[in-house]
């Protein structure tokens, strides 16, 4: 076991500005104070940290470990359309079905969410009290190269990248939030979400440009939840939210984590990076199990501007 300052496993760069990967770090007898503060250390600077082989042998290993970076999630129900999994602080990412088999392009409310999550995002921004870390646990994965690979973008690099003029012009503004947006943008077709109005749903305020206390850097919060600007016309808003969120996913700004083993984790701060997942020929196929934790956002941007009462009955991070 490593002292303080000696993690006792390797680290290495997998971009050029953010992402790391963590070799020799076994996770299946715990994790010493010590390796776990250097374990959140390298998230905050990193903003995605790949553990391989990281072996929690069960969902309540997993579970204690993301306890340890704060307030746990816990999902409210479970759809029927999903597996009963025992833990409320597990969410099911996997592409199974109530019955555990691999669902088909028929399950319209899986498919739409698998849709809703190709497209780039921080876990939980449809909330009154936003996401802060989502640890992704692989179980089960499909062959490789079929696909499934999860991409990030570093949304830190690409703030600092902007022109001042446009630091400046986007400071101060705040962006109106919805789960259904991302979803109809997904599924402009489905019957599921066509005819939602947006705003007619629940929605959270958050400021497009956050602090990013633990590096004391900024962050683009420009996820595809972002619907409009509060105060702005609607389509003068959705056109800055679409440059700012073209300017983000640029090749430049991605890593694309290629899942290897089972056992493998990915730990990554929404409240720093973006992430999305990809499709692939796995869908319909293969199974994926893949199980995810989330700890709320307890820093000084969590309720971004709004009613912490509200954040009491707030959705699931999706
Ligand atoms: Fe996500």
């Amino acid at each position: 076991m490593g002292s303080a300052g000696e993690p006792g496993f390797q680290v290495k760069q997998v971009h050029p500005t953010f992402a790391c990967e963590i070799q020799g770090l076994d996770l299946s007898q715990g994790i010493t104070d010590d390796q776990f503060n250097q374990v959140r250390d390298l998230v905050h600077e990193y903003g995605v940290v790949v553990i391989r082989k990281a072996n929690f042998p069960d969902d309540l290993a997993h579970i204690e470990f993301s306890k340890r970076f704060g307030d746990i999630e816990k999902s409210k129900y479970r759809s029927a359309h999903m597996r009963p999994l025992p833990y409320p602080e597990i969410f099911d990412i996997s592409n199974l079905d109530e019955n555990g088999e691999v669902v088909t392009h028929s399950n319209e409310r899986r498919t739409t969410a698998i849709r809703g999550n190709a497209l780039w995002h921080a876990d939980g921004s449809f909330n009154p009290r936003r996401t802060y870390i989502s640890c992704l646990r692989a179980v089960e994965l499909p062959p490789k190269s079929t696909g499934g690979h999860t991409e990030y973008a570093d949304a830190r690099q690409a703030y600092d990248d902007l022109p001042e003029e446009t630091k400046a012009k986007i400071k101060d503004l705040v962006a109106i939030h919805s789960f259904y947006h991302n979803r109809k943008t997904a599924n402009p077709d489905s019957p599921l979400f066509k005819d939602i109005e947006v705003l007619d749903m629940p929605v959270s305020r958050h400021k497009l440009v956050t602090n990013h206390e633990p590096s004391g850097r900024h962050m683009l919060y420009v996820t595809s939840y972002a619907h409009s600007i509060e105060g702005m016309p609607l389509e003068e808003g959705q056109k800055l939210l679409k440059e700012l969120a073209d300017h983000c996913k640029q090749e430049k700004y991605v890593f694309q984590h290629h899942w290897e083993s089972p056992g493998d984790v990915a730990v990554w701060d929404n409240t720093a990076v973006l992430h999305r997942a990809t499709t692939g020929a796995y869908e319909g196929k293969y199974r994926r199990d893949m199980r995810r934790t989330c700890i709320n956002d307890s820093g000084p941007e969590a309720y971004g501007l709004n009613d912490p009462a509200l954040a009491a009955n707030q959705a699931n991070s999706s």
